[in-house]
């Protein structure tokens, strides 16, 4: 079975917690393209979603859904959103496509946070997948260094641009052995927006399609 199956049955299986008339928030990614479907798809209607990123919010739009600002809904009920990597915690490594820092800030604004994957993004310990870290474009040589005296080798990542106008530097061989620790050093530097480590918030809810088409859905105790 491809991962895009097993993206495809995690990201249906998410539509059990949606709640009609509700206003939810969807995440970035190939994974969360799925869930967008599946909302279309699905009679049930929501009230809007809040969009972790300029292009989610386009996806949205066109499958005829309200994109709202977080700012005038409060807090949400429900996010979803796709992951770079997953540990036993539900802790996370996000922001393969970029979007790290709105993700985090819809994740944090919200009740529940289940994240939809494919086997593959399963890990025993964070930090096989480079961390991505978004930075001030004028910080950018001040946090990597500043990331080599911790230990990672940071890698500016390529005619990128977030959405938010900064760059991002993509952190190998980082020890990821105390995720919450790390995430709290890396996001205090000077010029950091945001890391894409989430082990302060961490998933509530995790769905994993897998090879056989099952999903398997793991609560966080
Ligand atoms: C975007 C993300 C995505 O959730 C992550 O990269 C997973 O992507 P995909 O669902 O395409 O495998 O963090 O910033």
């Amino acid at each position: 079975m491809s991962s895009a199956t097993m993206k495809k049955a995690a990201a249906e299986a998410a539509m059990e917690w949606v709640i009609d008339g509700s206003i939810i928030g969807v995440g970035t990614g190939s994974t969360a393209d799925f869930f967008i479907e599946a909302l279309a798809r699905n009679p049930m209607k929501i009230k809007g979603a809040v969009a972790s990123s300029d292009s989610t919010a386009e996806k949205l739009r066109s499958a005829g859904i309200d994109v709202l600002d977080l700012n005038a809904t409060g807090t949400l009920s429900l996010y979803v959103d796709g992951a770079d990597e997953v540990n036993p915690r539900l802790e996370l490594i996000k922001g393969g496509g970029g979007a790290l820092t709105r993700e985090k800030i819809v994740a944090a604004a919200s009740t529940r946070f289940v994240c939809i994957a494919d086997s593959s993004k399963q890990v025993d310990r964070l930090g096989e997948f480079p961390l991505p870290i978004e930075v001030l474009p004028m910080a950018r040589s001040y946090v990597a260094r500043e990331i080599v005296k911790i230990g990672g080798d940071p890698e500016l990542r390529d005619r990128f641009t977030t959405d938010n106008g900064n760059v991002i530097l993509d952190i190998y061989n980082m020890n990821l052995s105390d995720p919450t620790a790390v995430e709290q050093r890396i996001n205090q530097l000077a010029g950091v927006v945001t890391c894409g480590l989430f082990a302060l918030r961490p998933a509530d809810i995790l769905l994993v399609g897998r090879d056989g088409g099952e999903v398997e859905k793991t609560t966080r105790d």
